[in-house]
């Protein structure tokens, strides 16, 4: 059966309340739509704990910057829908922006501390945003699951404790970054590079690569760091914006390799910002 599309809280409700009623479980993926392998990664991956799957797919204006990409950010609904159905997904959950933030509209939620590194300088407001939705998303939904990408590690870890602080009954569950056969991290993004931009921004994974191999052969956060900056430069990066080892629960900033630690970069590709981040020690 394709999946039912819902366009209302009240209908995404009625969906759910009758799954519960037959002792399903339910599990929600968020996303902005554009949907790539990355995305229907996750679906499978939630379809191994719950029997019912709902994917949402709303552009969040409110994490989005003014003068941003929010009006030129990719929408493919219909294609969406169809990678949704193959992926066994049972419900699409489409609101209008006036459903989600109806006049009036007021709350907002803000996860301090996590925030306040990497991509939070350089994105004032992104992460309200993003909890806010995501609050709202698994309020409307009453998912007992829901899954984020690593992909967007900082995300993953606000909406981790987001949904910590706010007791939401609801397991999170990270699942690794999906990456095209040259090693670029898949993105609905990737869509705004020109081919010659599309041909250099797998550096960005080489070059992470390379400076975690320095890291575990000893170097200073710091050298690495500056290694890293200097060949992102080299290879048409500009400006770069961040190139860190942090630690992968706190996000704190560390001057060595040392636990479970995230190399993250953010960097601009042309008119294109990409991010990505790797494990160090690299899971192996
Ligand atoms: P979006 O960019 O559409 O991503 C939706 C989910 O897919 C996120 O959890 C993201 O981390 C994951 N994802 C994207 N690319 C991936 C990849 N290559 N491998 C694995 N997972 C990947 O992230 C958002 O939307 C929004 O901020 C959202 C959480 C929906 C709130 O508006």
């Amino acid at each position: 059966m394709p999946p039912a599309i819902a366009r209302s809280v009240a209908s995404l409700r009625s969906l759910v309340a009758g799954w519960r009623a037959a002792g399903e479980r339910v599990a929600l993926v968020p996303t902005m739509g554009a949907l790539h392998r990355g995305h229907i990664t996750l679906v499978e991956a939630v379809r191994q704990h719950c029997r019912r799957v709902v994917v949402s797919i709303f552009v969040n204006p409110l994490q989005f910057a003014p003068g941003s990409d929010f009006n030129r950010y990719p929408r493919s609904f219909e294609t969406d829908c169809r990678q949704v159905d193959a992926a066994g997904g049972d419900a699409v959950f489409a609101p209008s922006v006036e459903e989600m933030y109806p006049a009036g509209f007021a709350t907002e939620v803000r996860v301090a501390g996590l925030t306040e590194t990497l991509c939070g300088p350089f994105r004032p407001g992104h992460f309200d945003g993003v909890a806010t939705v995501v609050a709202k998303l698994f309020i409307q939904c009453g998912c007992d699951l829901a899954a984020f990408g690593e992909k967007d590690y900082q995300q993953l870890q606000v909406v981790r404790r987001m949904a910590t602080d706010l007791d939401l009954p609801l397991t999170i569950l990270g699942v690794p970054t999906v990456r095209e056969p040259d090693g670029l991290a898949l993105s609905s993004r990737n869509a705004y590079l020109s081919p010659a931009e599309r041909a250099i921004a797998p550096r960005l994974y080489a070059i992470m690569q390379q400076a975690a191999a320095a890291l575990e052969a000893g170097a200073t956060a710091a050298g690495a760091e500056a290694m890293a900056r200097k060949a992102l430069k080299d290879a048409g990066f500009n400006p770069v914006e961040y190139v860190e080892l942090v630690d992968a629960e706190s996000l704190a900033r560390l001057d060595r390799l040392r636990g479970q630690a995230r190399l993250a970069v953010a960097a601009w590709l042309g008119q294109t910002r990409l991010i990505d981040n790797i494990p160090v020690p690299s899971a192996r």
